[in-house]
């Protein structure tokens, strides 16, 4: 069936479940481990659009997926307004101190001309991809807004006071990233991306009372911008418990990420009919072939006959085996 994702986040009847995993282009697969050995600089390799496409392209060559995910990363944002961000084996992102002058001066010209390969790299992969989906994304607010004033993986070193501190900076700097979200959106939708998923992968680390502030307003406006562009729009705000009731009454998005840490039945009753995708925790991959068989039937069986997207609740970790991609695509693909 064409489009059977977009059908499925339309909440029209499809025929099977649609399928895709986050990171699905990645560390995982041997033939993106051998393009990344030659390619040190991970942000370049972003802004090669012929390396861009190969490695998007990569996954799809490989399985029977419903969708393409861009190959980029959310860290190309504070790239493009100027902050130098770099991938140490081993450690994760690390950026350099912010410039606030620098990043509020940023022209979005200069912005979109900066990141113009990633743009290029969605219009390569379109005109290779015929009717499967183009997923293209962007961090959220808060995500970004951490990495930028932490200048690394929260998972090293965390303090939400440290963050919160300077209120007026916060504000400032909320805004300008809310401003750049949308306009790569905008650029992203524009070369061709047919959807649109929006990060919040650390939102689980804001207190219950900064959710609001920090997590649900500003993908607030972000999600209505791409809505206006009639683009579906699917959340994923990580590890915020019981709080995805809030987000979705408050948010609306076309299509809710779940997490591992989320019960899907809770889920299906409480998200008010929203479109779910994911949940699988990556780590039952590594487990042997009965568990991944149970543990995949149980999200398909628990969402049959609503509006499921196969997917994890996180992303492919990369120790995991290209076989059991494979093998759960199988599981979804033969179940009814
Ligand atoms: O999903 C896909 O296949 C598309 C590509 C994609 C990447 N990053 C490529 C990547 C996507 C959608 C992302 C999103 C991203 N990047 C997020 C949100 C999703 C999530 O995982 O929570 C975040 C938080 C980042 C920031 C980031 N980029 C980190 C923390 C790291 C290092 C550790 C890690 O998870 O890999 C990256 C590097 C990165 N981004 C790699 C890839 C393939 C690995 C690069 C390498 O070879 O070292």
């Amino acid at each position: 069936m064409k489009n059977t994702l977009r059908a499925c986040i339309e909440k029209k009847q499809t025929s099977y479940t649609p399928i895709w995993f986050m990171r699905q282009a990645g560390r995982y697969l041997p033939e993106f481990r051998e393009i990344r050995k030659k390619n040190s600089d991970f942000i370049k390799l972003c802004l090669n659009s012929d390396l861009v496409k190969e490695i998007t392209l990569q996954p799809l060559k490989k399985f029977d997926l419903d969708a393409a995910i861009i190959f980029s990363d959310i860290l190309i944002i504070p790239y493009g307004l100027g902050q130098k961000v770099e991938f140490k084996k081993g450690f994760g992102p690390t950026l350099e101190d912010i410039n606030l002058d620098k990043i509020i001066n940023t022209d979005p010209n200069n912005f979109v001309q900066k990141l113009l390969p990633v743009y290029k790299g969605i219009e390569k992969v379109k005109n290779n991809l015929k009717e499967k989906e183009l997923i293209g994304f962007a961090g959220a607010p808060w995500t970004l807004l951490l990495y930028m004033l932490n200048k690394e993986s929260p998972k090293n070193n965390f303090d939400f006071n440290k963050i919160n501190k300077d209120k007026s900076l916060i504000n400032i700097l909320l805004k300008k990233i809310e401003e750049m979200v949308c306009l790569h959106v905008d650029k992203q939708i524009e070369s061709g991306a047919s959807i649109i998923q929006i990060f919040d992968s650390w939102a689980g680390l804001l207190p219950k009372k900064e959710l609001s502030k920090y997590c649900y307003i500003p993908i607030l406006k972000i999600v209505d911008h791409i809505k206006s562009k009639k683009i579906p729009v699917i959340c994923f705000p990580k590890g915020i418990g019981e709080n995805y009731i809030n987000f979705c009454s408050t948010v609306k998005p076309d299509c809710i990420s779940i997490d591992y840490e989320v019960d899907p039945k809770w889920a299906k009753e409480k998200l008010n009919g929203i479109p779910i995708q994911g949940g699988l925790n990556p780590k039952i991959l590594l487990e042997d072939r009965d568990k991944i068989k149970k543990n995949t039937e149980n999200y398909l069986n628990i969402f049959k006959n609503y509006p499921y997207i196969f997917n994890l609740g996180h992303g492919v970790l990369p120790e995991t085996k290209p076989e059991t991609i494979e093998y759960i695509i199988q599981t979804v693909r033969e179940k009814k």
